[in-house]
């Protein structure tokens, strides 16, 4: 397995299981298929809906003897309602309970976007706070906080653009250790990849799949498919092995770490043994030509009119 050493020599490994939209009923059955088949990365969100069971499965392991504690990395993300000062704590120890877990591996702000504390998915501009009303830098205060007392041993950040880090990394005191962003081959964010890598910011891609289970209400017409695209469908005939293999393999190429979503126990292990699949020099630029700076999730949903947010990932 592979692992990336972060900032504070905290290591994380290269292949997570991504949690997002996985039911209920489904997902503590695919934390424990994963974990039985190698993972030793979860990836987790408060607004996901699925921690509680997420944390029973956890203990099962845990009392199976699966897997120990201390050698799997759970990452988890502070929603949008909890970005004041006073809300940060309260809310990773909400997450904390629901996972049966006293520390996360890696807390993430999930998105540069702070919504009204009774708000759970702000859709008009009065449910949204401002950057004077919940300035970013406070609740990475707040984050650098839980750091140093432990309930977390990393922080970083989602859903961050360059301009976006910069500005919060000119005010903190510990630096983002990763930021999670969506990466496949047709958003191949080549320049925040240069960024991070520069400031040693290990970049998580999710939607690694093209996400095609999403809500139809969150989907765009005819979105561009990722597992049925030639160019993939072709690589990984060559190497024998299924595009989303192939998919996955081409960010252990690229020094990124990836969070495939499955609920189904072979995908699970295929996926999982992605990092078996050495693409070649000419795999990697027949996919570098595919970049077309396609967003499945653009985030759009939170430029509402008079909001805050006129461009969440540039401004
Ligand atoms: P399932 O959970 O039934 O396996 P993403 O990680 O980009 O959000 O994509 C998740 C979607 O991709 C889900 O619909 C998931 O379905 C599907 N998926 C996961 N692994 C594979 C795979 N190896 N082959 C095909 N589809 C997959």
């Amino acid at each position: 397995m592979k692992f990336y050493t972060l900032k504070n020599e905290q290591k994380l490994p290269a292949i997570g299981l991504g949690t997002w939209k996985s039911a209920p009923g489904e997902v503590g059955k695919a934390v424990i298929e994963a974990l039985k088949a190698g993972y030793r990365h979860i990836d987790c969100a408060a607004t996901y809906g699925n921690e509680a069971e997420v944390g029973e499965a956890l203990k099962t392991a845990f009392a199976q003897g699966i897997v120990e504690r201390q050698d799997i990395w759970v990452t988890s993300k502070l929603w949008n309602n909890a970005h004041e000062s006073d809300k940060v704590i309260p809310a990773l120890e909400k997450t904390l309970t629901d996972l049966q877990l006293n520390y996360l591996d890696l807390y993430l702000i999930h998105w540069p976007v702070a919504f009204k504390a009774d708000v759970n998915f702000a859709t008009k501009a009065n449910e949204f706070l401002t950057p004077d009303e919940a300035p970013i830098i406070d609740t990475w205060k707040k984050m650098e906080e839980a750091y140093e007392g432990g309930l977390a041993k990393s922080i970083g950040v989602s859903n961050f653009s360059i301009q976006k880090l910069k500005d919060l990394m000119v005010d903190a005191t510990h630096q983002p250790e990763v930021n999670q962003v969506e990466l496949h081959p047709l958003l191949q964010q080549n320049e925040l990849l240069e960024f991070c890598n520069n400031n040693s910011i290990i970049i998580t891609g999710y939607s690694p799949l093209g996400s095609g289970d999403r809500a139809t209400s969150m989907k765009k017409d005819n979105e561009p498919s990722l597992l049925n695209n030639k160019i993939i469908k072709e690589i990984a005939n060559d190497h024998n092995c299924t595009s989303a293999q192939v998919l996955i393999a081409w960010h252990l190429s690229r020094g990124t770490a990836v969070i495939p979503k499955s609920t189904n126990p072979q995908r699970i292990k295929q996926n999982y043994e992605s990092y078996e699949i050495e693409l070649t020099d000419s795999d990697l630029e027949k996919i570098a030509a595919m970049d077309k700076n396609y967003r499945y999730v653009d985030g759009t949903f939170f430029e509402v009119a008079g909001g805050p947010y006129k461009n969440i990932y540039d401004e």
